[in-house]
């Protein structure tokens, strides 16, 4: 009974802790509870970078440099084959989708992109000007 007393009081005095650190930070949905309707935050002005921007790691997946508000990926389309396509990328001046996109689970290697691949922003995404929420040293690989 004693040692279950214990541990509830480290629980609450932890959780204490974390409640006042957490507190400090801003996070994007704010001091809302979670009951409430969350506030729309501030739109963010969208990084452009010209020739891409640098990889952390070598198998990352880079981050998309440009806008893409008008782009669609539907069952129907997908718009950024546009200009990303093995047969558009030349005329549009832009990369070529990896070699990896054209692999199947299997590990065929296909004509076309597979679907594995076809939702880009799985895994691509665009960037903001906005800065982490807590302090952190994190640097790319070499
Ligand atoms: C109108 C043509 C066009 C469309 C549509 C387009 N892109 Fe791009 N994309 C480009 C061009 C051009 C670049 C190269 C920009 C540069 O390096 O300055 C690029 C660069 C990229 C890169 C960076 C590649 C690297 O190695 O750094 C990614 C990732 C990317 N696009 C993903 C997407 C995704 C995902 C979509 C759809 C949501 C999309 N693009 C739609 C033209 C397009
Ligand atoms: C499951 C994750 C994933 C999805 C989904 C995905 N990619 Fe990628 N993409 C990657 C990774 C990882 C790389 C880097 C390795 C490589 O080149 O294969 C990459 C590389 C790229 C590159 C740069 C190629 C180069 O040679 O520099 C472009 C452009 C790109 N992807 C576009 C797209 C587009 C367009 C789509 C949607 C049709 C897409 N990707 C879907 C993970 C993904």
């Amino acid at each position: 009974m004693k040692k279950l007393l214990e541990i509830l009081v480290i629980g609450v005095v932890l959780s204490a802790v974390s409640f006042n650190s957490s507190a400090e930070i801003k996070s994007l949905r704010g001091p809302v509870s979670l009951d409430d309707e969350s506030e729309m935050f501030d739109k963010r002005k969208l990084v452009k970078q010209k020739g891409g921007f640098e990889r952390s790691f070598k198998i990352q997946p880079p981050l998309i440099p440009h806008e893409t508000e008008k782009d669609k990926i539907t069952l129907q389309t997908n718009t950024c084959m546009k200009c990303h396509s093995k047969k558009n990328h030349e005329k549009e001046k832009a990369p070529e989708i990896g070699e990896s996109h054209y692999v199947d689970r299997d590990g065929n290697v296909l004509e076309k992109l597979s679907t594995r691949r076809y939702f880009c922003n799985q895994c691509h995404a665009n960037q903001v000007d906005a800065q982490p929420l807590v302090d952190n040293e994190f640097a790319g690989a070499k």
